[in-house]
């Protein structure tokens, strides 16, 4: 049985990874399961209740930017500048690693992902802990991200130590990879923290293009990644397309659903919005037995980026 912890709880949390074992527990972003990476047996447990593939490497939660040195071998003036700027907040550096971290937490990498989340409750707990904290969305590998603690208990249930039931993560969406390891900042994953908000800090921020192999950079990227059962089908608009089975068709986007029927459709307000509601948008799909969610493009601004990537990646074969 996993435990079922609320953000009252948080000693007892702290103490759970204290112990090598591993927490859910709710980020900005998306929530995280966590556990100590400077315990190998401790990432092993991540990696088996996800089952997933030991080459993809994790993100680490830290409280505080003194920590930093302890981690990473090297701080460059605009990793400096982007933490200054961002963090607390929905981004990840890539920094050069120090030995402290275990392997098994970094896939062997040379690099190590560190991220700050700013959520009260996510704060709280690496203050408790005094650790660095692995952290990968907590889903079963391939799923869409949770961002429920609901979604966390339909998922890995059983699998992990204990759950801190708390809100749902009001981003909605990961963090902003950044890898920091070369001449130029590279945006690895779109996510809370836009391009344009990178480059106002550092003009020469770009993001990986789909012709760069950057499988050697972000091995993360190779792997299936946010897919529901139901078949995910991109829009420019409603207007695109035509539905077969209105009653198994599902529609999400930013657009009116007007004359056209389905089984289950949400209308968000904004984009973010749109980038809030998504992972559990497909997640009510797979409960509805939704056979194709037709899913509405954005422009490529802002979460946009986010938005479209998540799209495009769950609608791959
Ligand atoms: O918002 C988030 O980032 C959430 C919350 C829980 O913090 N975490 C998250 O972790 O999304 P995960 O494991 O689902 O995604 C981590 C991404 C993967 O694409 C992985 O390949 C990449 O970060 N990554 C981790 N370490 C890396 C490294 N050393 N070099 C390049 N990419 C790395
Ligand atoms: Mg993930």
């Amino acid at each position: 049985m996993t435990l079922r912890l609320t953000p009252h709880d948080l000693e007892s949390a702290a103490r759970v990874l204290q112990a090598g074992g591993t927490v859910a527990f709710p980020t900005e972003t998306v929530y995280g399961l966590g556990a100590d990476a400077t315990k190998p047996a401790a990432i092993v447990k991540i990696f088996q209740a996800k089952e997933r593939p030991a080459d993809n490497p994790l993100i680490i939660h830290l409280y505080s930017f003194e920590q930093l040195d302890r981690y990473c071998s090297a701080v460059s003036d605009v990793a400096d500048k982007f933490l200054k700027a961002f963090c607390p907040g929905p981004l990840t550096l890539v920094l050069p690693k120090r030995a402290v971290i275990t392997d098994l937490a970094t896939a062997g990498l040379n690099s190590v992902a560190v991220r700050f989340p700013a959520h009260p409750t996510a704060r709280e707990l690496l203050r408790l802990a005094n650790l660095p904290i692995a952290a990968p969305s907590a889903n079963r590998s391939g799923r869409p991200s949770a961002t429920t603690f609901e979604a966390v208990v339909d998922d890995l249930d059983g699998r992990i130590t204990a759950v801190v039931c708390d809100e749902p993560s009001p981003i909605g969406l990961e963090s902003t990879v950044v890898d920091m390891t070369g001449e130029i900042p590279i945006v690895l994953r779109a996510g809370g923290v836009s391009l344009e908000a990178l480059q106002a800090i550092e003009p020469t921020t770009i993001m990986r293009t789909q012709a760069v192999d950057s499988s050697v950079n972000s091995p993360g990227l190779r792997h299936r990644h946010y897919q529901p059962l139901a078949r995910v089908v991109l829009c420019r608009s409603l207007r695109d397309v035509s539905i077969d089975s209105p009653k198994s068709s599902a529609f999400i986007g930013l657009e009116a659903t007007g004359d056209k029927k389905f089984g289950l459709s949400l209308r968000c307000e904004t984009v973010d919005d749109y980038a809030r509601l998504l992972f559990d948008f497909f997640r009510r799909c797979d409960t509805e037995k939704i056979d194709t969610i037709y899913c509405q493009t954005v422009e490529e601004a802002g979460i946009g980026y986010a938005i479209n990537d998540r799209l495009r990646r769950a609608g791959e074969a």
